[in-house]
């Protein structure tokens, strides 16, 4: 039998499938809370099914056994590929599962933003409704204008489904690479990065966190988008320089922004961020509803069991690492 580690509590029936083939220990607070602690827990592990926990060369060291990461999440800027190559350690992610629940959430920040209701719900609450002129609640539309998505992978395209069938929106995206097969199925446009932000009136960020996208939407990049613009980031939080964020967001550069996520996590309630209200912040819920996370879980626990098995073909290994299985 493997013996596997979770950083995290797992849905019963992940436990149940695991177990099956493995041991199974679900590291508790303590346990997993430093490298030190960690290391020692996970030290005879084949497996650790994780989500955003740091793995660098320092613990890997530390754990010869170890064959496969898993991650619960699409995201894998927590793992650090170049050190897990070196180990010869798998790393697997969650693609696809979680595509269409992320792009929900992306338009209830598109439209919370537009249409400030996060605001002005508390408006309503705080009693503040009665006696304001009509036009103080008034928003911006979001059918029929410009959407940007920077990033078009299966969640981008997911968004802009959205926005051109629901909204009937005009969409032009940026990508490392065009996806001609996208922009004809859906009627996209490619621009570049500088187009994007000068015409979108909504700009969406979807794109991974890596050395190339780390502080991208910088202060040159605010001063390229309209004034009347909305910036909604449900990428990493690392992508966005906060400083200069909140620079155009009090000074008038840009209308308003959605934010799921932060550069350090949790946010601090010390955030400048958090003190405007043109801003919608959420707890990093991308992917947040039980069925798409009990997905994510499972796809997490099939993926390490094929790789232990010897299955790699049927993992969704990180495209870094695939060069380990033309070397296995
Ligand atoms: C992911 O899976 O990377 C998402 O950010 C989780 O919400």
């Amino acid at each position: 039998m493997f013996r596997i580690c979770s950083t995290r509590k797992l849905p019963q029936h992940v436990q149940d499938y695991l177990t099956t083939y493995a041991t199974l220990d679900i590291l508790t607070k303590e346990q997993r809370e430093s490298p030190e602690t960690f290391v020692k827990y996970a030290a005879d592990a084949d497996g650790i099914i994780t989500s955003g926990m740091r793995i660098d060369d320092a613990i890997l060291s530390r754990l010869p056994k170890l064959k496969c990461v898993s991650t619960s999440s699409v995201g894998y800027d927590h793992f650090d590929t170049d050190a897990l190559k070196k180990h010869g350690v798998y790393a697997t992610h969650t693609p696809t599962v979680l595509d269409e629940t992320v792009a929900d959430l992306t338009f209830a920040l598109i439209l919370a933003t537009a249409r400030r209701v996060v605001e002005l719900d508390t408006v309503v609450r705080e009693g503040r409704w009665a006696g304001r002129p009509a036009e103080w609640f008034y928003g911006v539309d979001v059918h029929h204008r410009t959407l940007g998505i920077i990033g078009m992978g299966r969640i981008g395209e997911a968004v802009a489904r959205r926005a051109r069938l629901g909204f009937e929106m005009d969409v032009v995206y940026h990508n490392r690479s065009r996806k001609p097969e996208v922009e004809e199925k859906l009627g996209l446009e490619y621009v570049s990065f500088e187009e994007l932000l000068a015409k979108s009136d909504f700009v969406v960020l979807l794109t991974p966190l890596t050395e190339a996208t780390r502080g991208l939407m910088d202060d040159a990049a605010f001063q390229k988008m309209k004034s009347s613009a909305i910036f909604i980031n449900v990428s990493r939080g690392a992508t966005v320089n906060e400083q200069a964020l909140f620079k155009a967001l009090s000074e008038g550069t840009i209308r308003a922004a959605g934010l799921d996520v932060f550069v350090k996590e949790p946010t601090p309630t010390t955030n400048p961020l958090l003190s405007l209200q043109n801003v919608v912040v959420l707890p990093h819920i991308g992917s947040a509803t039980h069925a798409t996370r009990d997905d994510m879980a499972m796809l997490a626990a099939t993926n390490l069991i094929a790789v232990l098995e010897g299955r790699l073909q049927e993992a969704r290994i990180v495209p870094e690492l695939q060069s380990l299985i033309k070397e296995s």
